[in-house]
């Protein structure tokens, strides 16, 4: 039996600690389907188009990974109709678990064969989110550790005074 996971995530953008998370994920199932939720009322920096071509980009030579949008639906519809018995979450430091302590429990709630899997990324990673990355990387500081060259190539157009090519 193949052991699928799904790995969801709103990735503005997908950074090195995301990608860690992915790796681990791959050590313990045999494939994982990376899924960016689309949510029409979180604003973000980067358009789904932008993000998922990021995030397939930065996964290109990995196998056992598919990159996919949630349109808008509840990720738990998502993983019972896409066979996956696994949802896998980043957890960097305590203050993550409250909301995905709720999360987690939602979700088996809704999907009752569902588990979700928290992995920890390396310890060089516990303080980047990508909210923090987008904010540094606009204000002009360099996040060259922590992204991949595509995404800070995408993070350096977003500056003010940069034009976007998409
Ligand atoms: O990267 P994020 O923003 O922490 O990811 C949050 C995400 C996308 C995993 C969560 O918002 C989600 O699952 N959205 C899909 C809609 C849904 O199922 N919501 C109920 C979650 S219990």
């Amino acid at each position: 039996m193949i052991r699928k996971a799904i790995y969801p995530g709103t990735f503005d953008p997908f950074t090195n600690g995301h990608l860690d998370v992915l790796e681990r994920a791959l050590n313990i199932f045999d494939y994982v389907e990376v899924v960016l939720a689309e949510n029409s009322q979180k604003q973000t920096l980067f358009s789904v188009e932008e993000r998922l071509d990021m995030i397939r980009r930065v996964v290109l030579d990995i196998p056992n990974v598919n990159v996919d949008v949630l349109h808008d639906g509840l990720l738990a519809d998502y993983a019972r109709q896409a066979g996956a018995k696994a949802i896998v979450r980043g957890v960097r430091q305590v203050k993550d678990f409250e909301y995905e302590f709720q999360m987690s429990l939602l979700n088996r709630h809704l999907y009752p064969e569902v588990t979700t899997v928290f992995l920890m990324p390396n310890v060089k990673y516990t303080y980047v989110a990508s909210s923090i990355i987008r904010e540094v990387a606009l204000l002009g500081g360099d996040v060259s550790k922590f992204v991949h060259p595509y995404v800070l190539d995408r993070l350096l157009l977003k500056r003010p005074g940069r034009r976007s090519q998409s």
